[in-house]
């Protein structure tokens, strides 16, 4: 979401009004196994030669198919069911008929569901054939931005501490976090009120202590070059690196526990090979 009423200047303290109750969470993992479900779905059709709107309808149709509700179709306007970002688009590309993934594109499919009124949200970069080494880096370090932000939901962390996790890696690799757009809190809503997740520092961004039964994604955005974004003029949605730099993300939706984070969002794939992320030629975790 675009960053906006993340910043406070309250107390340092946890936001009871922010944890679930227990048949929330029972919501919650459903919708995010949902979501992953889906996500598994259609990695048989993100390759080369396949049009971004046909992701779009795949996605639709699945999701409408099991009874369940595309959470992007009219959010705010939006015009698809899911966001398809390709190469030097942070996020929000619109899926087209005249888009058509190439070898060597790198390519964001965020889903995004509501099951029972729950909203689940996740996304992955996926590799389209052979792509360049310079892209497979940005793809690598932001699966590993993913996890390293995922390892800091713990109980007693601070929000902020998530962003303390990411952005001294990416940099150190030589990429830089997207400031712009955030993760969010995520239930019966898209994206809970004055609840940004930022995954790049700011002393100044919210930062209440994390508390079991709190629900909200982490989906750093990372570029290859400079950090600055733009959004495009006409279609007010895809939103590009202003110095035209490659640009991966991976999302999922996250649940603090008493122990560790739970991943709401795995996908039976990821759960089966005992992994987090899977990224093609790279084994993390
Ligand atoms: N799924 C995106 C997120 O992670 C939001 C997409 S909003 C849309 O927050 F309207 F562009 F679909
Ligand atoms: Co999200
Ligand atoms: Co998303």
């Amino acid at each position: 979401m675009p960053l906006d009423g993340g910043k406070a200047s309250r107390p340092l303290k946890t936001k009871p009004g922010l944890i679930k109750t227990a048949e929330e969470i029972d919501g919650m993992r459903r919708a995010g196994a949902f979501n992953g479900e889906l996500l598994d779905y259609m990695r048989q059709f993100v390759k080369a030669g396949v049009s971004t709107l046909s992701l779009d309808k795949l996605a639709h149709e699945y999701t409408v198919g099991h009874g369940h509700t595309p959470a992007c179709l009219n959010y705010k306007g939006y015009p698809k069911s899911i966001c398809t970002s390709i190469n030097n688009v942070v996020c929000h590309g619109i899926p087209s008929a005249s888009e058509i993934l190439k070898d060597g594109d790198i390519v964001n499919v965020d889903l995004t569901t509501i099951v029972n009124g729950f909203y689940g949200d996740s996304s992955e970069t996926f590799l389209i054939g052979n792509v360049s080494d310079d892209a497979k880096h940005l793809v690598l370090v932001t699966a590993r931005a993913l996890l390293l932000g995922i390892a800091a939901c713990k109980s007693g962390n601070r929000l902020q501490d998530i962003a303390r996790a990411i952005e001294p890696f990416v940099i150190s690799q030589g990429c830089s976090v997207v400031h712009q757009y955030t993760g969010h809190g995520i239930g019966k809503n898209f994206h809970e009120e004055n609840f940004s997740v930022y995954h790049h520092i700011d002393p100044e961004a919210n930062n209440f202590i994390l508390a079991p039964g709190m629900t909200f994604t982490v989906e750093p955005m990372v570029n290859a070059g400079a950090w600055g974004v733009t959004t495009d003029s006409r279609d007010k949605w895809t939103v590009r690196t202003s110095d035209g730099s490659l640009s991966a993300q991976f999302e999922h939706t996250i649940l603090v526990t008493s122990a560790e984070p739970e991943i709401l969002t795995l996908t039976p794939s990821q759960k089966a090979a005992g992994v987090t992320i899977a990224v093609p030629g790279m084994s993390i975790d």
